[in-house]
């Protein structure tokens, strides 16, 4: 275990100490706090700091209802901010996702009887708000079964909303509270689609949220862009020819949501005849067998990630981290002694928990063709705003972020520069007014799985709302 966190730990002892004297008689029994607490959850080593999981109704009518995973910070939870972080997909859980291999404190070992500490976890500095959203994604439901035929960005803001509102007032103690939104992919529309939201929402409310800033990570932004800047990233990268390079960029029309045939083919060549075995979500990885039984799940992954098009890619598997993670979670996940520690599928959903629902994928109802309007408002309004990229994806990659970002047209405040953590280069960072934007060298699209040290630094160093370290 890190020293740090060993510190941490015993600095946090004696605050959950004072916590509970000191506010256990606010605890309501009833719709409060308390009957979301996590005890332990089955294999879980000790840990010092508090979680709570349940269920918070967004739509009563229809009967929908998001699930959620709080894992309050190491030491002193109570002084620090509150951030929720968001998958993408559409369609895939944070909870397979953000908590169990990218920020939380815990991963599942291989044998999906038992956790172990995340050293890098990021609820060394903040308090973590894992939401499984829309309805349909992880044990978040709807009793509306035609609910995940139609979902699409609009109803996931909006549901995400209510989810928080609803959720400050069953955690008092966060009304007010610093709020950070977080997330990667296709979060990079679900992130600043939520806080759109909430800035509509503090107009009209009388208890505004305290909505500070956001982060995103490879993340989908605009459709033009984002499409130009993978094919030109597959072509810079060398994974593609000269010749299919041209003839994408003269057949497909990037701005469509769905392109011609002779566009799609084009497409097909380029991944079936000359990508080759590669990880397309970082590049660099070594392939690895498809004889290791994870089949389903990493062709789920494969498809279910992608920004709008379903691209068919053979699935395959890295190593260098541990590929299998999504096949611990789902047998994790779907285990009938850790449901009842996390108060989930309290409802006996009809189907198991997944990682991603492809059903939401498929028929995701509603998109927006570009999340950079959206940028400008919220840079308008003072918030904070840092996108982030790990250089070595090819699926929201680098050159598609960097294309996208340049249409807004920002005044440069620090020129582009080196960013160190543990004296190696992290990657490089441009500080513009409103806006900043950071590469993290060597990660793929997971970026906190791939560099946890230096994801890490990127997220105190965006919590502190200070450049990234010089040196
Ligand atoms: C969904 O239906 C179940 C079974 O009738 C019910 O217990 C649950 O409260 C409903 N969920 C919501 C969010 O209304
Ligand atoms: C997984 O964790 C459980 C519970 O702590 C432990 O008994 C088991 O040996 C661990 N398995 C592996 C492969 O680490
Ligand atoms: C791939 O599979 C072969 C045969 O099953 C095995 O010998 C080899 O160790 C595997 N390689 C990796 C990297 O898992
Ligand atoms: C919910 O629980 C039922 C058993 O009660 C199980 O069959 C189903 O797979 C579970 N679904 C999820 C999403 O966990
Ligand atoms: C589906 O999308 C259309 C427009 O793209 C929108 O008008 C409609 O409200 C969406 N449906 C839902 C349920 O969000």
């Amino acid at each position: 275990m890190a020293p740090s966190i060993e510190r941490a730990m015993l600095i946090f002892k004696a605050s959950v100490l004072l916590f509970l004297t000191g506010c256990s008689s606010s605890r309501g029994a009833d719709g409060g706090e308390g009957g979301d607490r996590i005890t332990a959850l089955p294999g879980q080593p000790k840990v010092p700091f508090q979680q709570f999981s349940g269920y918070v109704t967004v739509n009563p009518a229809a009967g929908r209802a998001l699930f959620y995973w709080l894992t309050e910070a190491y030491g002193n939870a109570i002084s620090k901010p509150l951030v929720v972080w968001l998958n993408g997909g559409p369609g895939c859980s944070s909870v397979a996702y953000g908590a169990s291999e990218e920020i939380g404190p815990f991963r599942i070992n291989k044998t999906a009887t038992g956790l172990y500490l995340n050293k890098f976890s990021w609820n060394t500095a903040a308090n973590l708000l894992f939401l499984e959203t829309p309805a349909g994604v992880g044990f978040s439901y709807s009793n509306h079964s035609s609910d995940l035929l139609d979902t699409g960005d609009r109803r996931t803001a909006e549901d995400s909303l209510e989810f928080l509102v609803r959720w400050l007032d069953r955690f008092p103690r966060y009304k007010g509270r610093e709020m950070y939104l977080t997330g990667e992919s296709y979060a990079g529309h679900y992130v600043p689609q939520l806080a759109r939201q909430i800035m509509a929402y503090n107009l009209k409310s009388k208890h505004p949220i305290n909505l500070k800033g956001i982060m995103v990570g490879n993340a989908v932004t605009d459709n033009y862009y984002d499409n130009l800047g993978t094919v030109t990233y597959w072509w810079s990268h060398a994974m593609i020819s000269d010749r299919t390079y041209g003839q994408l960029i003269n057949t497909c029309d990037f701005r469509r949501q769905k392109e011609s045939d002779e566009c799609e083919s084009l497409y097909s060549y380029a991944m079936d005849q000359e990508f080759g075995n590669i990880d397309q979500y970082n590049i660099y990885a070594p392939p690895c067998n498809s004889s290791d039984g994870a089949g389903s799940i990493a062709s789920t992954r494969q498809g279910m990630r992608l920004p709008h098009r379903p691209r068919k890619v053979n699935f395959r598997r890295i190593s260098g981290y541990d590929p299998c993670t999504e096949r611990y979670a789902e047998t994790y996940y779907n285990r009938p002694d850790v449901q009842t520690a996390l108060h989930a599928n309290t409802t006996r959903i009809p189907y198991k928990w997944t990682a991603c629902s492809e059903v939401l994928n498929r028929n995701w109802n509603d998109t927006e063709v570009s999340i950079l309007p959206i940028y400008r408002e919220l840079i308008a309004k003072g918030l904070r705003v840092w996108v982030f990229s790990g250089d070595v994806d090819s699926v929201v990659p680098v050159t598609a972020t960097r294309y996208a970002l340049a249409q807004l047209k920002l005044v440069t405040k620090i020129a582009w520069y080196p960013w160190y953590v543990k004296k190696q280069v992290g990657g490089w960072t441009e500080v513009y007014e409103g806006l900043t934007f950071a590469t993290v060298r060597g990660a793929g699209h997971e970026v906190p799985l791939f560099k946890p040290r230096a994801a890490l630094q990127l997220f105190r160093s965006f919590l502190r709302g200070d450049p990234l370290p010089k040196s």
